[in-house]
């Protein structure tokens, strides 16, 4: 019975092993990323586990036990604070750069008094933003290519953008439009995943094929280092200020557990979404733990931004 056992086990991992690795989802154009936020969407999987925010979460102390959804929720306040978003007076315009479902869109309009618009490329998100959203709600969603604003130079108070950049094909680009919308005096705010900075080494064969799997299993074309991205937003012909920023890795880093955790805690999303759903929920699991290990290893490093230009 035992044998019976340990080999099915066997045969059943080794599957979902060769799935994961062989059946990526590339980037190809910002079509593909829209395609996947499309189809992770529809499948109501995603939100099941993460709630209405895609993003990691903010815990104040290393493995701390916190609800996942609360250190999403805080995550948004930190980053508020830290970027000073919180000194712009209510009504101020936001613009929140691959918005998701609009989970920190509606946080900024409803806490912080902000008018916000929210951007995504995924028509899908868009569609489940404006559900989500109550009437009351000072914000509104709008699908729109990050890399093609379709908005006029100087026209927001705050640019908002959480974990949106490393989808972009081309950082110099992403960062000037955002910089161009931005009025003088504005604010930015952003977090990102990052790779290791260039000049602490060349990376190694395993560690090029684990940043291979990063990149290809979530459609991610590269991944910035915190500097890189940095000296992008230096670069713009739109920069007049000093940029910040800052390595929040151990803080967020107990959030790839918990995205694990989180399908145990809520079993009732199996019953209903179905045996199709669990087999995706367990082919995401090696991404997840590939990730946390890069996070853990410092091969990435979760960077978040601040800028404020002149008045
Ligand atoms: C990891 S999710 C983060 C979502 C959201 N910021 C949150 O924290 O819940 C990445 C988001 O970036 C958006 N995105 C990726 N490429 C984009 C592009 N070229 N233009 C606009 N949005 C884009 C995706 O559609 C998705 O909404």
């Amino acid at each position: 019975m035992l044998i019976y056992f340990l080999f099915f086990s066997f045969f059943f991992c080794t599957l979902i092993f060769l799935i994961w690795f062989f059946n990526d989802r590339k980037f190809i154009s910002s079509q593909s990323v829209s395609a996947s936020y499309d189809s992770w969407t529809n499948d109501q999987l995603l939100e099941a586990l993460w709630g209405e925010h895609i993003h990691l979460g903010y815990y104040e102390k290393y493995y701390k036990n916190k609800d996942f959804r609360q250190a999403k929720i805080d995550f948004v306040h930190y980053l508020v604070q830290w970027s000073g978003l919180d000194q712009l007076p209510k009504g101020s315009k936001i613009i929140d750069i691959g918005c998701g479902i609009g989970g920190s869109s509606r946080i900024l309009a409803k806490d912080y008094g902000f008018d916000v618009l929210g951007i995504s490329i995924s028509k899908e998100q868009v569609k489940r933003a404006n559900q989500l959203t109550p009437n009351n709600c000072s914000c509104r969603f709008e699908v729109m290519d990050a890399l093609k604003l379709k908005l006029d130079d100087r026209s927001f108070d705050g640019v908002w953008s959480v974990e949106a950049g490393a989808h972009m094909q081309n950082k110099q680009l992403f960062a000037d439009e955002m910089l161009r919308v931005l009025k003088p005096g504005g604010l930015l705010a952003l977090a990102d995943w990052n790779r290791k900075e260039y000049n602490n080494g060349k990376l190694g064969f395993i560690d090029n094929l684990i940043m291979n799997q990063l990149l290809n299993q979530w459609s991610h074309p590269a991944f910035s280092s915190i500097n890189g991205f940095k000296g992008n937003l230096k670069n713009s012909i739109y920069c007049l200020e000093k940029v910040d920023a800052d390595d929040w890795t151990k803080f967020t880093l107990p959030s790839w557990n918990d995205s694990i955790i989180e399908g145990c805690r809520r079993p009732m999303i199996w019953i209903k979404l179905g045996p199709k759903s669990f087999l995706k929920g367990l082919r995401e699991i090696p991404t997840i733990l590939l990730m946390r290990w890069a996070f853990s290893k410092k091969l990435m490093q979760f960077g978040v931004f601040r800028f404020k230009t002149f008045k």
